[in-house]
């Protein structure tokens, strides 16, 4: 078993070693398909060959777990209090893509006490060597826990639909994630469109108010995906669509925007799940607050 001073040098020197791509999955307003694209591009990219992990770090109740009719027993409350090791919580959901429950203590991990951030540190050595993607679907909104998941993570893909609250919202959460912690690059995915002219429009949208009102900010546009009856129908009985229905446009459009985070993942910054969560410690330290911020209309 590795000591904690072991541990604790890991965290604080920064070691290097293989590196998983962590992407958090957020949006500003909920009910946008935030789950389903977690869910279902996690598949396609074990479908790939790649190790995949979902941290579901949303309370809300269209769960992962619930999406694909998994019962987890245990949840990351139990790592926590030291009751079991986290590979005791990890689920496998299909094509062997793995999982790790919301629970309450998800909200915990924005306040951790310094044995359970040690505890949290070991307890991830055991997947660090073994993961090429961690996507972590965040709950919606600008609470800090959502920020600290977001501010943690090597690429933000937001996502937003052509309702105007969605986009208002979006730019909101944008504006936080900018002025609090100083991320300047997002990938965007625009769910539920009737056209993917309706898609690249509301793209253009929020990057103008972004480049008008925040100016250095990048929004990567991933792609866009269709409104498509099926996915609410698989979600009813809790199949992923990607594997149900493998020849739809939105099936395919997803496909295309997880080979355009593979390629990007070839690119820019890697890190790995400590490093992930270094940073999330480093933000909780910080004390940053968005008391000063609202959803709807924040320019
Ligand atoms: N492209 C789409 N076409 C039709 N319905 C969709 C689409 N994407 C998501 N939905 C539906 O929208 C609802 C909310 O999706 P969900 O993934 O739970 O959103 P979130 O995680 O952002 O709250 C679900 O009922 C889902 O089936
Ligand atoms: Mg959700």
């Amino acid at each position: 078993m590795k000591d904690q001073a072991h541990t604790l040098r890991r965290i604080f020197e920064g070691e290097a070693y293989n590196s998983p791509m962590v992407l958090s999955v957020t949006s500003g307003k909920g009910g946008v398909g935030k789950t389903s694209i977690v869910v279902n591009m996690a598949i396609l990219l074990a479908l790939k060959g790649k190790k995949v992990l979902v941290l579901d770090a949303d309370l809300g109740l269209a769960n992962v777990d619930v999406m694909l009719g998994l019962t987890p027993k245990l949840t990351i409350k139990h790592v926590l209090d030291g009751d079991c090791p986290l590979e005791d919580i990890v689920i496998e959901g299909p094509c062997g893509i793995k999982i790790i429950p919301a629970s309450s203590g998800i909200q915990e991990l924005a306040d951790l006490q310094p044995e359970q951030q040690i505890t949290l540190m070991n307890a991830l050595d055991y997947f660090d060597h073994d993961l090429d993607y961690m996507i972590v679907d965040t709950g919606a909104g600008i609470s800090r826990n959502v920020m600290y998941f977001n501010a943690a993570a090597q690429r933000i893909v937001v996502v937003a639909t052509a309702e105007p609250t969605s986009i208002t919202d979006a730019y909101a959460l944008i504006k936080v994630m900018r002025l609090q912690y100083g991320i300047k690059r997002f990938y965007l995915i625009i769910n539920n469109v009737t056209s993917k002219s309706e898609g690249d429009q509301v793209a253009e949208k929020l990057t103008f108010v972004c480049e008008r009102f925040l100016g250095d900010v990048t929004l990567d546009m991933l792609g866009s995906i269709p409104h498509d009856k099926n996915i609410p129908e698989c979600i009813k009985v809790q199949k992923a669509f990607v594997r149900v229905h493998q020849q739809t446009e939105a099936t395919k459009r997803l496909a295309r925007i997880a080979g355009r985070l593979e390629d990007s993942s070839r690119l820019g910054t890697s890190g790995n799940l400590q490093f992930f969560f270094r940073r999330m410690l480093l933000n909780q330290a910080k004390g940053t607050s968005h008391a000063g911020y609202r959803l709807h209309g924040t320019y």
